[in-house]
């Protein structure tokens, strides 16, 4: 637990803060959204388009989390390096999860991921991770202490419970996976024919992370974004996506993988290495690594 000598605060108070923090940069990312939504000259470091609205929400985010006491480094997908803000834990954020919803007006989110070694960290050393979704209202789902909360967020960027210990339901309902279905290989297309093939459960892809995921740990279900035979390590990157979400959802009872064992666990090398990500209810997701075990 969070031991620490008189007169030097707890990651517990830090981690509270970097939360109220994103809570409060919430409604200001949405309301940038408006007149952003057109890509920009530049590319992210993993090549992808970034849009207006990208690069706003970064400089926000780093601006408000680096000035934090108690953040030491701030890192996000649209930098190719961390930014050192002082001495403490260290944050990853992916500012806007789904910015390629910007042009379709769909769903989008925040990331946030905080951890106790030097980046690029390991999965192991995360000690808390929250993201907001830009739905139809802001919501904000947060995970410390193996436990994940559900807030709404007001217009005010206040947080407000709406579930508390939030747990995935037991009867799994949806599925969405992404890539192009020719990528898939073989024993993974294998698997979604099984899942399928299952009268309780329907697709559900939106094409946001956060808005899929969320409607798993609504729901019940699994969603990944695989390995692909054009891309064997997927899309999904460790440290700003997979550790944060693998843990929130792991937090709810449910259970993540890169295909043969936890996110958590996964060790990279690089800030912005990619993995593949699978999360859900335990059953699948042990299904899942049971199907593509022999790759
Ligand atoms: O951050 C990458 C991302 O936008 C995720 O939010 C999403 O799951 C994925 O890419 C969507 O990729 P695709 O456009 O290939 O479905
Ligand atoms: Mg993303």
């Amino acid at each position: 637990m969070d031991e620490h000598p008189p007169g030097i605060e707890s990651n517990r108070e830090v981690i509270g803060r970097i939360f109220t923090t994103v809570a409060e940069a919430a409604p200001d990312i949405r309301a940038g959204l408006v007149g952003r939504r057109d890509a920009v000259a530049e590319e992210n470091p993993s090549g992808e388009t970034q849009k207006a609205a990208d690069v706003y929400a970064d400089e926000m985010l780093c601006e408000r989390l680096g000035s934090l006491s108690g953040v030491g480094s701030y890192a996000s997908e649209e930098r190719s390096d961390p930014v050192d803000t002082g001495s403490g834990v260290n944050v990853c954020v992916d500012p806007l999860d789904g910015s390629s919803n910007l042009e379709p007006n769909a769903t989008m989110g925040t990331i946030v991921a905080v951890y106790e070694d030097s980046l690029p960290a390991s999965g192991e050393s995360i000690i808390a991770a929250a993201y907001v979704l830009y739905g139809p209202i802001t919501t904000m789902m947060a995970a410390e202490d193996d436990t994940t909360h559900e807030y709404r967020i007001d217009s005010s960027g206040v947080g407000h419970l709406m579930n508390e210990a939030v747990s995935i339901p037991d009867d799994p309902t949806v599925y969405g996976f992404g890539g192009r279905v020719p990528d898939w290989p073989t024993a993974f297309h294998s698997f979604v024919d099984t899942i399928e093939s299952d009268n309780s459960m329907k697709l559900r892809y939106g094409g946001a992370m956060i808005g899929d995921v969320n409607q798993i740990m609504t729901y019940g279900g699994i969603f990944g974004y695989p390995a692909l035979n054009s891309a064997p390590d997927g899309k999904l990157r460790a440290e700003f996506e997979a550790y944060p979400v693998g843990y929130i959802v792991e937090s709810a009872g449910g259970a993540s993988s890169d295909g043969s064992q936890s996110l958590l666990t996964i060790d990279i090398t690089e800030l912005h290495e990619r993995t593949p990500v699978y999360v859900g209810n335990k059953s699948l997701v042990q299904k899942l690594q049971a199907a593509v075990a022999h790759w």
